[in-house]
């Protein structure tokens, strides 16, 4: 008999690149979401296959959440409320990805869960002391969002001292690709240059667009979650990026390049904060056996080429 997997936010967009990984693995998949940002139409594509159920619920439910969860093996934990939405709204965000956290892992602790998942972010290290950023480096979470990240990462270790879950959490860099909400906090500026490229409109660049981001495309970031949901090594922080830190400016000249359009970006001459990030995925390498696949400059060409822009 196929195994379950219970999959909170699974509706979003990177649940939507997971689940048909699952699926071709032989797993069931158990959507719980409150469709909030979820995509109604892809999930009832995937439910009428027949091997994946939606429950259209809210992690800040404990009692739902335990009781939606019997059956199942494993659990990725994805649902949450963004970066943007945390600083707007502290206690929603705190609610939704604390407490949710806090349900989502007692419940998995209390199931005798095989391997618990969770979808953490790269900006539990705040701004980097140095590059590449690694795993045991100091964290500085900045906003209500990054705090709850890596009180949820905390939170795993103490369901492994009290009753011996299983867990890895991923550190996601800046994740890209198709289906991606075109507000995305960190990755706004790719659809930003798109729409003006699209326009025959040069991109705009702050200051001379040194800084700069790990960009990683949504189909490794998937790929990663599936590995870490069947490794045998667990009970960690894993990075999960390129490696490869690339510059606004080199992200102006690859789309360019890649859409053909005859413009040159403008530097708008504005005093920036260069912040820059780039993954050490030494770990991701050796506990999960994870390589990128996707260089920024294809996924760059193939989301240019197929981007609807919103
Ligand atoms: N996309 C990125 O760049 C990125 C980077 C770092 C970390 N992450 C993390 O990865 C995970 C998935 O991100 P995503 O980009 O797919 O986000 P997304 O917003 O597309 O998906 C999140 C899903 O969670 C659901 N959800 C929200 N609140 C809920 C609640 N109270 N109860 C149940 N479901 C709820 C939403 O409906 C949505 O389907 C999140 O935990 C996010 O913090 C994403």
């Amino acid at each position: 008999m196929s195994e379950t997997v219970f999959f909170t936010g699974g509706a979003g967009f990177i649940g939507m690149h997971v689940v048909p990984m699952l699926l071709e693995k032989g797993y069931k998949v158990r959507i719980y979401d409150n469709m909030f940002r979820g995509d109604r139409d892809r999930v009832a594509e995937l439910v009428a296959g027949g091997n994946v159920e939606l429950i259209d619920h809210d992690v800040r439910y404990g009692g739902a959440v335990l009781a939606a969860m019997k059956g199942c093996t494993k659990v990725i934990h994805a649902a949450a409320l963004s970066i943007n939405k945390s600083q707007a709204d502290p206690d929603e965000s705190m609610d939704v990805n604390l407490i949710g956290s806090q349900n989502v892992f007692s419940a998995a602790a209390e199931l005798g869960i095989d391997r618990v998942v969770f979808c953490s972010t790269a900006s539990v290290y705040g701004d980097p002391e140095k590059l590449p950023m690694h795993e045991d480096d100091r964290l500085n979470p900045l906003t209500p969002y990054c705090i709850s990240k890596r009180a949820s990462e905390d939170l795993l270790d103490f369901y492994h001292r009290r009753a011996g879950l299983s867990w890895i959490a991923l550190r996601f860099f800046n994740v890209y690709g198709p289906g991606q909400k075109t507000e995305a906090y960190y990755t706004s500026v790719i659809n930003h240059f798109v729409k003006r490229i699209h326009n025959g409109e040069p991109p705009v660049i702050d200051g001379r667009g040194e800084q700069s981001m790990d960009f990683i495309h949504v189909h490794d970031i998937a790929r990663a979650i599936v590995l870490a949901l069947e490794s045998e090594k667990d009970n960690v922080p894993i990075n999960v990026g390129t490696g490869i830190d690339t510059s606004i400016a080199d992200l102006a000249k690859i789309l360019i390049e890649a859409s053909g359009a005859d413009v040159e970006p403008i530097f708008n001459p504005r005093d920036v904060l260069v912040s820059r990030r780039a993954a050490d995925i030494t770990r991701a390498r050796e506990v999960i056996g994870f390589e990128p696949t996707i260089s920024v400059r294809d996924g760059m060409t193939d989301l240019i080429k197929t981007a609807e822009i919103g």
